[in-house]
């Protein structure tokens, strides 16, 4: 296998499941931040990507993606159920959410976890070559740094977490808290969402393996630094903007505010089917809006967009049933023959078609119970190149510290998110000109390319990296 000098570990490849069968092969923008931000920085680079292909069984050899090496990793119908399915989201991702839905802890599921991980390190240090930069996404690979350590001490290795980390309050739950944090201390750097998640991290490390911490840099056993800091993760905004302002992406924004009866206003979500979404929060918010008469479904649709996703964990198929019944009822109580109340859509879209309806959305409601970013937000605004459109944004989502225009609310307040709709929905055009301007203005200068110079640039110091990327 060839070496590359700048390896992404993460999870998932970026590409389709089913290879064509001349071999050839695309990127694939799965629904998910983590493809969505990483996508336009690799495409041109000559790096490799180790991850899960998708599927179980021996692991397939890819093609290169546009100059990009896949490398993947096999995993078994055991690994794919107790380390992708349980330990990564049904332990770790609701503890590192809130705990909003209750998180399961079972013992097969750390062995499969640390199992993972293991294959996961193996893999990189084959590809990885002397003294590469290796940068290992998320909360599914936590323990790979420190395994790879073991195996490759030259490299310089990065950690990125692409979720919110928990106070220390949750995270204490975790029986394998004290492994947990020593595989990410691992890395040279550890990079965050938030400040407050450098903290949250800092202040663990103290309390649970005793190292002095402060919010910048851990002295760890064998003498070694490692840096921790806040890198908000974007997207490529100059991409989306320009994919926005193409005539067939106008034209089709024309006609699919046609196709949805001519309203005044379209409020729009576009999610994964995730319970940190607040998908039931806002359906329920709208039903009372409908109900007590402030939007009327002639004038008002609302388009929710919520892809499935994690469909084999029970609280995912619980969500899902209870959103498609509440929706069912919403149309069933509200609309009329030919005029639903919402159009519900599971399909995933290609990138035009997602732009389009960011184009035809009056406001974009974006209201999460807890995010680590939400690109989704930032690509609303980066697609209104008309710098029209109100931004309805959680306090919950990382995207509200950025984006502190748009219009906020707190969505496990029924009223204040009613409140905030209608706020959304009636705000002055001047205000939500302003708003818009503003919130562009931020996102140009912080994109995606601009996350990846600051992180790399911290992570390769004095190296030679960011020249060969072209950064
Ligand atoms: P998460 O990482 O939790 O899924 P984000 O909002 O950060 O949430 O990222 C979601 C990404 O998935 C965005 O880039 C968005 O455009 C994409 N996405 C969401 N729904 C769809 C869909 N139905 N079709 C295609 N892409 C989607
Ligand atoms: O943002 C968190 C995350 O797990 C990403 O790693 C991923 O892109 C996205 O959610 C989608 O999740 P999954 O890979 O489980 O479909």
């Amino acid at each position: 296998m060839r070496e590359s000098s700048l390896v992404v570990v993460a999870n998932r490849l970026p590409i389709d499941d089913s290879v064509a069968p001349d071999g050839a092969c695309e990127w694939r923008r799965t629904p998910g931040g983590l493809v969505s931000a990483l996508h336009p920085l690799l495409r041109h680079t000559p790096a490799t990507w180790v991850g899960w292909a998708g599927g179980t069984g021996p692991a397939p050899d890819l093609p290169d993606v546009d100059g990009v090496r896949m490398r993947s990793v096999p995993l078994t119908g055991d690994d794919l159920r107790d380390h992708y399915e349980g330990f990564a989201n049904a332990t770790l991702w609701p503890i590192y959410h809130d705990a909003v839905e209750q998180p399961e802890h079972h013992r097969r599921w750390w062995d499969a976890y640390q199992r993972v991980n293991q294959r996961f390190a193996e893999a990189t240090a084959q590809v990885a070559e002397a003294g590469a930069v290796v940068w290992v996404q998320d909360y599914h690979l936590q323990l790979v740094p420190g395994l790879l350590r073991d195996l490759r001490p030259d490299l310089r290795i990065g950690f990125f977490l692409h979720v919110p980390f928990p106070p220390p309050e949750l995270f204490m739950q975790l029986p394998r808290r004290a492994e947990l944090l020593r595989g990410m201390l691992g890395a040279d750097l550890v990079g965050f969402q938030r400040a407050q998640a450098a903290h949250n991290f800092a202040q663990l490390v103290t309390k649970v393996l005793g190292l002095p911490a402060t919010d910048r840099r851990i002295a760890v056993d064998d003498d070694r630094i490692v840096r921790i800091g806040a890198f908000p993760v974007s997207i490529d905004s100059a991409e989306m903007s320009a994919l926005a302002a193409r005539a067939d992406v106008v034209e089709r924004a024309r006609r699919l505010r046609h196709d949805l009866g001519g309203p005044d206003q379209v409020i729009l979500s576009v999610d994964r089917m995730d319970y940190t979404k607040g998908i039931e929060q806002r359906l329920k918010a709208y039903s009372e809006l409908l109900e007590g008469g402030h939007v009327k479904v002639r004038d008002t649709v609302l388009v929710q967009v919520a892809v499935p996703s994690r469909e084999r964990v029970g609280q995912y198929q619980i969500l899902r049933d209870r959103v498609e019944r509440e929706v069912g009822r919403i149309n069933g109580e509200f609309g009329r023959v030919g005029e639903p109340a919402i159009h519900y859509l599971t399909q995933p879209f290609d990138r035009a078609e997602l732009a389009a309806l960011y184009r035809v959305a009056d406001v974009m409601a974006v209201t999460p119970l807890r995010d680590g970013m939400n690109l989704v937000a930032k690509e609303y605004v980066a697609a209104r190149v008309d710098d029209d459109g109100a931004l309805l944004l959680s306090e919950f989502a990382g995207a509200a510290a950025e984006l502190p225009q748009a219009y906020l609310v707190n969505p496990h307040d029924l009223e204040g998110l009613k409140q905030g709709l209608l706020a959304a929905l009636r705000a002055e055009p001047a205000d939500v000109r302003a708003r818009m301007r503003a919130m562009r203005e931020q996102l140009r200068e912080h994109d995606i390319h601009a996350w990846a110079r600051s992180y790399l640039s911290a992570l390769d110091q004095g190296g030679s990296l960011l020249t060969r990327l072209g950064g």
